[in-house]
């Protein structure tokens, strides 16, 4: 008989939207406990009710820790792991000169097996315990990913890169093998233990129409899965994509045209969009992954997140490593946090919590499974340590509230406020 595990600590969860409702859309509880049984949180409330409702649970108290539901990354490249960090280019020269070198390493699968075992550690390490990754155009690169979370448990979901154009040889496919690929990796992996397959076109101008049409018609034949790609990140791509699909209304038409618009499409960056764009985006059911530390490393730009959730937009964040600078969700919070503040719109504590879990776990179509910590979520949850430096310590001890206590955490916080990590109701952490 499975055993019931007690977790105290101070809880976090979600009742409601903080961008439509404030802060009061969390709920926190300074003496909380979170119940977990067979994977699955099975109860959630106050230590001593708990306490009292599960007397044979095994008690692991997390002391003053946070616990909230595990990061989810929407928007990830763990091929880049090894190239996060590169100095001095934009978009297009990144990509060719770090991006694509490093991609044609992955057809070694041994490497792919260790690039992905290095990216699960470090994702874990940092408190996400669920990503969606571009995997590169090598399937070895997909069995490579989803071997290592399978062996970790974890929620993760990914999808081989199709490109057959405007990439170096050795790193382009064909419209065919796209899809043949692609279909045989659903086979493979789509529903196997916690994994998904995501149908994943890297962007506009690394493939052709035929490529996009083919991806397209995959897309109808298996609309269980999610469809990933980038849109409208920097104004130079803009300008490519409208050379080389001259009768497209504008960049998302160019996927609409192809069949990959619709509820289920996850697009990366989208901070350029046109009226008609956000329009269609809003009607279609279109989900955004909202990657601010890449947005500044690589000079894109900023992208709208208030605006587009006005518009009922889902918007995940997401680290997009190794465009991103980081595989931290923490950090990727402050920089959501800097980049409304150049916007004139800074997100509150509750919403960049948000983003990155309910937020994230939405724009993935997974928010009855991960991202919350509510009865019969997936026990996928983090404890914050919210005093894990001196000079986090020092500003959260002042502190009024919860949100002036987790603030301090999220703007100078790293892997080393994360005091504990469980994965399907597992203590990643060796408890
Ligand atoms: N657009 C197309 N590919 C990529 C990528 O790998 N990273 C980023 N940031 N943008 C892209
Ligand atoms: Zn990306």
């Amino acid at each position: 008989m499975p055993t019931t595990e007690l977790i105290l600590g101070q809880t976090l969860c979600f009742t409601g939207d903080p961008f439509q409702d404030g802060p009061d859309a969390a709920s926190h509880n300074r003496h909380g406990a979170v119940a977990v049984r067979d994977g699955k949180i099975i109860d959630v409330g106050d230590a001593d009710t708990l306490r009292n409702g599960h007397p044979q649970a095994k008690v692991t108290d997390q002391g003053d820790a946070l616990l909230m539901a595990g990061f989810v990354d929407s928007h990830v490249h763990y091929p880049q792991t090894g190239i996060i960090a590169s100095w001095g280019k934009r978009l297009i020269d990144w990509l060719n000169s770090y991006t694509f070198p490093e991609e044609t390493r992955f057809k070694d699968v041994d490497y792919a097996t260790e690039i992905a075992e290095v990216y699960c550690d470090l994702a874990l390490t940092n408190g996400t315990t669920t990503a969606a990754s571009y995997c590169t155009i090598h399937p070895e690169s997909v069995d490579a990913y989803f071997t290592a979370a399978q062996a970790r448990g974890m929620r993760m979901l990914g999808g081989k890169t199709c490109m057959d154009r405007n990439a170096p040889d050795g790193l382009r496919d064909t419209a065919r093998s796209a899809y043949d690929d692609s279909k045989a990796l659903i086979d493979r992996w789509h529903g196997v233990d916690r994994l998904s397959y995501i149908i994943t076109p890297r962007f506009a101008p690394t493939s052709s129409g035929e490529q996009l049409s083919a991806l397209g018609a995959l897309w109808s034949e298996r609309p269980d899965c999610l469809m990933q790609t980038h849109l409208s990140e920097q104004h130079e791509e803009i300008a490519w994509v409208k050379d080389l699909f001259p009768h497209a209304r504008d960049y998302l038409d160019v996927y609409e045209q192809h069949g990959l618009v619709g509820e289920g499409a996850v697009m990366g960056h989208a901070i350029h969009l046109t009226p008609r764009e956000i329009d269609r985006m809003s009607d279609t059911g279109v989900r955004v992954g909202h990657c601010p530390t890449s947005n500044t490393f690589i000079g894109s730009g900023l992208c709208d997140v208030t605006g587009l959730h006005q518009r009922g937009i889902p918007v995940g964040l997401a680290t997009d490593t190794g465009g991103g600078s980081s595989f931290s969700m923490l950090r990727t919070m402050a920089s959501a946090y800097e980049v409304g503040q150049l916007r004139g719109t800074p997100l509150h504590p509750a919403q960049l919590l948000y983003l990155a879990t309910v937020g994230s776990s939405k724009a993935l179509g997974l928010q009855d499974k991960i991202g919350n910590l509510a009865t019969g979520m997936e026990a996928d949850l983090i404890a914050l340590d919210l005093s894990s430096t001196p000079a986090i310590a020092q500003r959260s001890k002042r502190a009024d509230d919860i949100w002036e206590a987790v603030f301090p955490t999220i703007m100078m916080g790293d892997d080393r406020a994360i005091s504990g990590v469980w994965v399907n109701g597992r203590d990643m952490r060796g408890g």
